[in-house]
């Protein structure tokens, strides 16, 4: 069947405004600028150098999911940390030797009280934790996302943990409408109030990852950020790139005992350590 034209010209009119609203919309809402960090990219194999030398000990939270595990790797390629522990509900396998001396603490965690001990005497803590309300519904979400986390937290500083590092999402805000952000941006508000040393949140996009699992939303947000991620740069990150930023961010020195890092920020300090 062939259009005649003036209705082609109203339809391709008609997609040329949607996009260019769309694209309008994603750029308002784009991140500011990247904090700067510098020189920091010469100092910081002499920085990961000096922490090396403190023989420091940490956990992860989540080691099994997307962030956790890419995490684990970058954290023993780079070989920061003189123990690793992994907190988790369920025990893992490991094939390679790299693994081999990791700690493994199996948690119930509707009963994190009964499981100090796993959190205590560690210096840093990683919490990659999370799950979807798709998949726990409402209450569920709730319950992971900040109840865990938080009480997790806790039970690290009462252990002696100095640095936390919460992977938290883009948008988080404790007064949001959306009950995502309002969880995320609650535990961030919760866990500053703990008081660690240093707490450091992250606040990615949409994850760019292949993911096994079936998350519908997800894949659809995925595809469509991954293809425009050289115009949305603040939307989405490589779950590669976040991890390097996390890792080498553990080394930095900085001014505030809370900082937040947002999308952009997050890729600036992953993608100048991606060579390394
Ligand atoms: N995906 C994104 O695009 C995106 C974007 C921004 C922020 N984030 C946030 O980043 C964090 C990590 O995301 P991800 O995609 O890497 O996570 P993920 O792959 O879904 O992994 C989640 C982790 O949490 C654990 N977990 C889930 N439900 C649990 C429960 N009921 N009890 C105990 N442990 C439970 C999982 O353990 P099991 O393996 O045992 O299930 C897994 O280790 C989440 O907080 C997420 O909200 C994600």
């Amino acid at each position: 069947m062939k259009l005649p034209s003036t209705a082609l010209g109203k339809a391709t009119g008609i997609l040329t405004v949607v996009v260019v609203v769309i694209a309008a919309v994603l750029i308002y809402f784009e991140d500011e600028d990247p904090v700067q960090y510098s020189s920091m990219t010469e100092d910081i194999r002499s920085l990961e150098e000096n922490f090396r030398q403190h023989n420091r000990s940490c956990f992860i939270l989540g080691a099994s999911g997307e962030t956790g595990r890419l995490l684990l790797q970058e954290l023993l390629q780079r070989n920061i940390f003189s123990r690793i522990t992994l907190i988790g509900r369920r025990q893992l396998t490991f094939e390679d030797k790299a693994y081999e001396n990791l700690v493994q603490e199996v948690v119930d965690f509707e009963k994190l009280d009964d499981y100090a001990a796993a959190f205590e005497g560690h210096d840093v803590g990683y919490c990659c934790l999370g799950t979807t309300r798709a998949k726990a519904g409402a209450e569920g979400f709730v319950r992971v996302d900040h109840d865990y986390v938080l009480k997790s937290a806790e039970l690290a500083k009462v252990g002696g943990c100095k640095q936390f590092h919460l992977e938290s999402s883009r948008g988080a805000d404790k007064n949001s409408n959306f009950l995502y952000l309002k969880v995320k941006g609650q535990v961030e508000a919760d866990i500053e109030a703990l008081g660690f040393d240093r707490f450091t949140i992250y606040r990615p996009g949409v994850l760019l990852v292949d993911r096994q699992e079936s998350r519908p939303s997800e894949w659809l947000a995925r595809k469509f950020f991954g293809a425009f991620s050289p115009v949305f740069s603040s939307m989405s990150i490589p779950v590669q790139v976040l991890v390097k930023a996390m890792v080498s961010n553990t080394v930095l020195q900085p001014e505030q005992k809370t900082e937040i890092l947002e999308n952009k920020a997050i890729a600036s300090l992953g993608e100048k350590n991606a060579a390394k």
